[in-house]
């Protein structure tokens, strides 16, 4: 599969945020992107995921079999069907369930695709250092590990494009490193293509790919070696 932005554009109002995006994520690939707060990057992370509307320009999803989707031109319903399919979303602002424990909120995706895979959900607790937590409420946990709960229900249902929104913003180096590290074993081991959003150079820096956003587009960092790795 890729995912394809074409001359993307994005304005509030009459506020321009970015323009000229241009984008091929293919399968398999690891692209981060880094720009300065406020320029943009969750804005188009979420138009990626069509969780929110661009002003000019395209998203196209080419799936495995070669068919060519333009998610723009899908109705809600379809978008949805579509990012339960294929999507894994780490929010910037977690978005975990308060009502549902920490287990419940990681088997939501599965759920949603009829699977019910308990083994599954154990795993990915304790791939990012939860387990034992399953049982908690969202309420009872710190910062960190709601970030790392939102980052095991991005994974939990094996996505073939994770698109994860700074998700290691909360957590102390260590933490962050571990967390990583499952981000890209989970993506590597499925073929998943991953688009990472994040301030850190130690997260960039494992990228296949690091990419800066402007409000005139996406342009090529230096190469990811010239930055000290996590
Ligand atoms: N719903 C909205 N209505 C109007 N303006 C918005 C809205 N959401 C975001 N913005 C503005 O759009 C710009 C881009 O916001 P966005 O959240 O995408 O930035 P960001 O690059 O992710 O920043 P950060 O690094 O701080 O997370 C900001 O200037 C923000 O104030
Ligand atoms: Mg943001």
């Amino acid at each position: 599969m890729t995912l394809q932005l074409h001359q993307l554009s994005k304005q509030y109002g009459t506020t321009r945020v970015f323009s000229q995006v241009n984008l091929q994520v293919a399968q398999g690939e690891f692209v981060a992107i880094v720009g300065e707060s406020g320029v943009g990057k969750s804005s188009l992370l979420n138009c990626m995921a069509a969780l929110d509307t661009w002003s000019e320009g395209r998203v196209t999803w080419t799936g495995t079999d070669g068919q060519v989707t333009d998610l723009g031109a899908l109705d809600e319903t379809a978008q949805a069907l579509w990012r339960r399919a294929h999507l894994g979303f780490v929010f910037q602002a977690f978005h975990v369930l308060p009502h549902l424990d920490v287990a419940q909120n990681v088997a939501l995706p599965l759920m949603l695709l009829g699977r019910r895979e308990p083994q599954r959900v154990d795993e990915l607790l304790a791939a990012v250092g939860l387990q034992g937590l399953g049982q908690r409420l969202p309420a009872e946990l710190s910062g960190g590990q709601l970030q790392r709960v939102a980052m095991a229900r991005a994974l939990v249902h094996r996505p073939a494009l994770v698109l994860a929104d700074e998700p290691t913003g909360n957590l102390d180096p260590a933490t962050a490193a571990t967390v990583m590290d499952v981000l890209q074993q989970q993506t590597r081991e499925h073929g998943a293509s991953l688009v990472l959003v994040t301030h850190s150079t130690g997260a960039a820096a494992r990228a296949d790919r690091v990419l800066q956003l402007r409000d005139d587009g996406l342009h090529p960092m230096a190469p990811a070696h010239s930055v000290t790795a996590m």
